[in-house]
C-alpha cells in the first residue's frame, strides 16, 4: 500500500505530496506518515488473522500496541477499521479513549501498573487486564469489587523461549521483569489465585516474546507451551480459558538484509502451530489474539530532515567517511544509539547523479552518539540545504522521542490523496518552557 515514489525531477513524494512541499509548510524535522500504508497494513493484519483463524476459533483479534506509535488520530483510524488496542499505560488508555476506541476493545499491560491506572481502567471498562505478577490480582479483584465490576483479566506467563533480537527488546527468558514464569509453576499459581476472586474473570494466558523477531520458532514454542499450559488448567483448575495471547514482535525489513512474512503468511503458519498443538493436548481451541505494533506502523513513516553541515575524515587504510548532519537526530531517533538499530537515507529533494561516498547521518545533539543512520551511501554533493529521509521511523521513534538539549519534538503529518495533515503539531520551546513553573 506505499504510495512512495519519485517525482520527474527526482524529488520525493508520498501520498501524492511533494516532500519539499511538506519541508515548506511543515518545517523538518518532520515524521511524515503515509495513512493508506498505516491503514493497509493493519487491515493486512485484521484480515490476515480473522481469516486464518476463521475455522479453528471464530477468528482472531489484532490488538495494534499502541507504545509503538499513539495520537488521537491514529486511534480514530484504527477504532473504524476494526482493530482493537493494546494499552500498557493510563496515559495510553486516555489517549485510547480521546480517539473513541472502545474500552471493550482495549486491553492493558503494565509489569508495575499503579492503582490510579487500574482504576481508571476499570472505570472505563477496557476488555481484558494483563495481570504482570501475583501481588496485582488481589490489587486489581478489590478494585474491581469497590466499583461493582467484574474484572476480565489474563495472566501474562513467562514462557522461557529466546527469541533471536537484541536483548533489551527480548521478553519471554526467565531473568527480566516481565510476567509469572511457567517454569516455577506461578502462572498456574496465579491462575488458582485469579479464580479464587469472584471479581476477576480469567480469559486466558498471554505472552509477549519479544520484539523485531522473523523466525516463527519462537512463537511455535510460545504457542505450545501457553496450550499446554490453558490444557492442564482447565482439566486441573475447571477453568473456562476461552482465549490466549500470543503477543506481537512481527518484524520489519529496516534495510534490505530483513525479509519479513507478509501477515497472510504470519497469520497462516501461526494457526496451523495453534490447530496442531490443541489437537495434541485434545482441547477446544481458545479464540486467539496478537499484538502487533512495529509490523503496523514502522513501514508506514519517514523522517525529513534538513541536511547542515558536513565534515570528511580520513579512516585507517585510507578510506573517508563523511559526517552529514541533520536538523535532529537521537531526540527524534534513538534506535540507533540505543539498540545499534540499522536504518538507511536517501536525498530526498532531488535527483542527484553525484558518486556515492560512505556517509554517516548524525543528529544535532552534544554526543557523538547521536547517530540516526550508521552507513549509509550518499551522493557527494549532498550539502546544506538538501532535504534527507530515513525511511521506516514509524515505530518507536516518535513515542520514543526526548527533549534532550532542549530540542522540541518534531510533528506527525499524515499524507493521503495529495493531500498533507497535521495529526501531531511541532512542539515549542514555549511548550517546554511552560512546565518550568519555580
Ligand atoms: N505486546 C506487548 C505486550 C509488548 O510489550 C509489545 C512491545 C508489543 C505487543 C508490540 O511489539 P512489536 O510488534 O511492536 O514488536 N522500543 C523497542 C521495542 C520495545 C517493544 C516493547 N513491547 C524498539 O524500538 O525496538
Amino acid at each position: 500500500a506505499a504510495t512512495v515514489g519519485r517525482h520527474r525531477d527526482g524529488a520525493l513524494r508520498v501520498g501524492g505530496v511533494d516532500v519539499r512541499e511538506l519541508a515548506a509548510a511543515h518545517g523538518t524535522p518532520a515524521y511524515v506518515l503515509d495513512e493508506a500504508d498505516f491503514r493497509g497494513r493493519a487491515t493486512a493484519f485484521r484480515d490476515a488473522f480473522s481469516g486464518a483463524f476463521a475455522d479453528l476459533c471464530g477468528g482472531a483479534d489484532v490488538y495494534y500496541a499502541a507504545k509503538t506509535f499513539l495520537c488521537t488520530g491514529v486511534v480514530r483510524w484504527l477504532a473504524e477499521d476494526g482493530l482493537n488496542l493494546d494499552v500498557a499505560s493510563g496515559g495510553e488508555l486516555a489517549t485510547g479513549l480521546r480517539g473513541a476506541m472502545p474500552a471493550a476493545r482495549m486491553v492493558l499491560h503494565g509489569n508495575n501498573k499503579s492503582r490510579a491506572e487500574l482504576r481508571a481502567a476499570l472505570a472505563a471498562g477496557v476488555g481484558r487486564i494483563v495481570l504482570d505478577n501475583l501481588a496485582e490480582v488481589d490489587v486489581v479483584a478489590d478494585l474491581a469489587r469497590e466499583l461493582g465490576t467484574t474484572a476480565p483479566v489474563m495472566i501474562r506467563v513467562t514462557v522461557g523461549v529466546e527469541a533471536h533480537t537484541h536483548s533489551y527488546i527480548a521478553t519471554a527468558h526467565e531473568d527480566q521483569k516481565f510476567g509469572l514464569s511457567l517454569a516455577s509453576g506461578r502462572a498456574e499459581a496465579a491462575a488458582a489465585a485469579v479464580l479464587a476472586r469472584p471479581e476477576l474473570r480469567l480469559l486466558g494466558f498471554h505472552s509477549h516474546i519479544g520484539s523485531q523477531i522473523f523466525d516463527t520458532a519462537g512463537f511455535e514454542v510460545a504457542a505450545r507451551r501457553l496450550l499446554g499450559l490453558t490444557a492442564r488448567v482447565r482439566r486441573e483448575q475447571g477453568a473456562e480459558l476461552p482465549e490466549i495471547d500470543l503477543g506481537g514482535g512481527f518484524g520489519i525489513a529496516y534495510t534490505s538484509e530483513h525479509d519479513p512474512l507478509a501477515p497472510a503468511d504470519l497469520a497462516g503458519h501461526l494457526a496451523a502451530i495453534v490447530e496442531r498443538e490443541c489437537r495434541a493436548e485434545g482441547i477446544e481451541c481458545p479464540r486467539v489474539s496478537v499484538e502487533p505494533g512495529r509490523a503496523i506502523a514502522g513501514p508506514s513513516t519517514f523522517t525529513l530532515y534538513e541536511v547542515g553541515a558536513t565534515k570528511d575524515v580520513e579512516l585507517d587504510g585510507g578510506a573517508r567517511r563523511r559526517y552529514v548532519s541533520v536538523d535532529g537526530g537521537m531526540s527524534d531517533n534513538i534506535r540507533t544509539a540505543l539498540y545499534d538499530a540499522d536504518y538507511s537515507a536517501t536525498i530526498a529533494s532531488r535527483r542527484s547523479a553525484a558518486e556515492p561516498v560512505l556517509s554517516r547521518v548524525v543528529g544535532k545533539h552534544c554526543e557523538s552518539g547521536d547517530v540516526v543512520v550508521r552507513d549509509e551511501f550518499l551522493p557527494s554533493d549532498l550539502g546544506a540545504g538538501d532535504l534527507l529521509a530515513v525511511p521506516g521511523t514509524g515505530a518507536y521513534c516518535r513515542s520514543m522521542a526526548s527533549n534532550y538539549n532542549h530540542v522540541p519534538r518534531p510533528p506527525v503529518v499524515a499524507v493521503r490523496d495529495g493531500v498533507a495533515r497535521v495529526l501531531v503539531r511541532r512542539e515549542t520551546v514555549e511548550d517546554l518552557l511552560a512546565l518550568d513553573v519555580g
